[in-house]
């Protein structure tokens, strides 16, 4: 199917971009008004988008049903300053809370239970229960539009960092199973970005693999080696030599091309991509 975005509800669209735009993080927001009451809401339009400054941008949007703004919208303008806490499996349930439309002036740390603790830099104050809390300064407001279901996109940059010492390995690196954070799905649906959900892939960095396209047609063409087979193939940086495909020849003997490419799949699946391709290319001798 084909989608116009200005031929559908806004309601419509909205559940195609949360469904696949996939798993989101999630931003949990605290925010002052300018009489210093305090709010709390989670965001997933959120993500970092630099370094140097740093820039975090979450999206408090109009309200698609009747265009109306959100409290924490309304407090960066009135007080530019927010503590962006993340949200882990073990708070995701109070965050949902906190998203419940409370009325000006609720506080939602009281609603979700979550402890207030201050902030070195910043009035807002941290979530102790979140491993990880951006104090930050809102350095602007982009408002993409004024309809109902338009972004108000809040630039923020960190001006103190809290990281839990329990979330690190030993490298002082973010152990995704200490730190077990959540993703916003489409509907209801969450995610756990931990446990059998972490698999890695290989950085292509700075030397790139050889391609797809150099790769023998058998092997581009495979019915049996699949588009992850062959991107880790042609992530290896030549082709394998002569002696070593004649060596490998040893192991493929007579065997046919099926055969063969099944053998080279198991090899890819245990991280054998090397030996897997030097097999393929026997094929080819
Ligand atoms: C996990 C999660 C993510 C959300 N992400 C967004 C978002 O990115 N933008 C948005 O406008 N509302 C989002 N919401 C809904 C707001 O949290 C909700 O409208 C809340 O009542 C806003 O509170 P406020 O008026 O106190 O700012 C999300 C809700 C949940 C539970």
């Amino acid at each position: 199917m084909q989608i116009d975005p200005s031929e559908i509800a806004v309601q419509k669209l909205h559940h195609l971009l949360l469904g696949s735009i996939a798993p989101r993080p999630i931003a949990f927001a605290s925010t002052i008004d300018k009489k210093g009451k305090p709010n709390l809401s989670p965001f997933s339009f959120f993500n970092a988008f630099g370094v140097n400054p740093t820039t975090l941008i979450f999206s408090p949007s109009r309200r698609g049903r009747d265009n109306t703004t959100k409290h924490t919208y309304e407090n960066v303008k009135e007080v530019p300053e927010v503590v962006i806490n993340v949200v882990t499996r073990e708070i995701v349930q109070q965050a949902s809370l906190a998203s419940a439309e409370y009325s000006d002036g609720v506080n939602e740390f009281l609603k979700s239970g979550l402890t207030m603790l201050p902030s070195v830099k910043v009035r807002p104050f941290r979530v102790k229960e979140s491993p990880v809390q951006f104090e930050c300064k809102v350095r602007e407001v982009i408002e993409t539009g004024d309809q109902g279901g338009s972004g108000n996109l809040v630039v923020c940059e960190i001006l103190m960092m809290h990281v839990d010492d329990a979330i690190l390995d030993e490298n002082g690196i973010i152990d995704p199973d200490k730190i077990r954070l959540v993703g916003r799905m489409g509907g209801d649906h969450y995610c756990e970005a931990f446990g059998p959900a972490i698999f890695d892939v290989e950085k292509p960095l700075t030397n790139p693999g050889i391609g797809v396209d150099q790769l023998p047609d058998h092997i581009r063409l495979s019915k049996i080696l699949t588009g992850n087979d062959l991107g880790q193939l042609a992530n290896i940086k030549i082709l394998p030599d002569d002696d070593a495909i004649e060596q490998a020849k040893e192991i493929s003997g007579d065997n046919t091309e099926v055969s063969i490419h099944k053998l080279a799949k198991k090899l890819i699946a245990e991280g054998k991509v090397k030996e897997a391709l030097t097999l393929l290319m026997t094929l080819d001798l």
